[in-house]
């Protein structure tokens, strides 16, 4: 959909915020099991020991911080919106794109959401979920990233370029 005042690019809060999210989020994921003791003994009543109460802070406080900036993410985004899709792109693959965009932001916030619900709240069924959307993410994730290096490489597109310079740096 093409709005009124659309930018040319993404703003340098924009792309800071893209590629920070990127990066932090892979902590909790790739050591994601380093909590569950912490988890599981709390879970049982008992006292987790030192190193894995220390685990589990790091997984918290970094998904934590992925939520905080994600928050300002979505408002930079409803204030600054987002261009257009390529105009040579089929109406098929920019729905595509859409889609995988929604599912990446349904995921900065579910599972900083649903982690907390199981954390401190001692929702089980929200750590199921949480659990079940690794591989998921993952997938997702990794077509995201295929998807901007092939426009790069084969399409020859600036859609990597845009998540990388600001707008008025490359504005035509
Ligand atoms: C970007 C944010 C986050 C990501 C990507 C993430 C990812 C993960 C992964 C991959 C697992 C282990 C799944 C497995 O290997 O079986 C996990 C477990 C867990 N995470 Fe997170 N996490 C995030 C944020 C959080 C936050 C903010 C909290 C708490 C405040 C949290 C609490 C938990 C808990 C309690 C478990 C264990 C669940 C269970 O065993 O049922 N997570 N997380
Ligand atoms: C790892 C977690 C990642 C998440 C959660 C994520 C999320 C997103 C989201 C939601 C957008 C839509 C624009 C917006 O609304 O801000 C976006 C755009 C973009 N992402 Fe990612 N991304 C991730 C990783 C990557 C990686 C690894 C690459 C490159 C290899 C990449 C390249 C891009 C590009 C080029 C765009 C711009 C697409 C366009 O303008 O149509 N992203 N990303």
């Amino acid at each position: 959909m093409t709005v009124a005042n659309e930018p040319t690019g993404y703003s340098g809060t924009q792309i800071l915020l893209h590629w920070t999210i990127a990066v932090l989020i892979v902590l909790p994921l790739v050591i994601g099991e380093d909590i569950k003791p912490a988890y599981r003994a709390f879970s049982r009543g008992t006292e987790p020991a030192a190193d894995d109460i220390f685990n589990a802070n790091v997984h918290v406080y970094v998904g934590l911080a992925v939520l905080v900036l994600a928050t300002w993410r979505f408002a930079v985004r409803l204030r600054h919106g987002v261009p257009a899709a390529p105009s040579e792109e089929s109406a098929v693959l920019k729905r595509i794109a859409a889609a995988t965009h929604f599912l990446l932001y349904l995921f900065i916030f579910g599972m900083p959401i649903t982690g907390a619900l199981a954390w401190y709240f001692g929702l089980a069924a929200m750590g199921e979920i949480h659990q079940l959307a690794k591989p998921v993410i993952i997938v997702v994730v990794g077509l995201h990233a295929a998807a901007a290096l092939w426009q790069h490489f084969y399409m020859k597109s600036d859609v990597l370029m845009r998540m990388l310079r600001p707008a008025s740096r490359h504005a035509r």
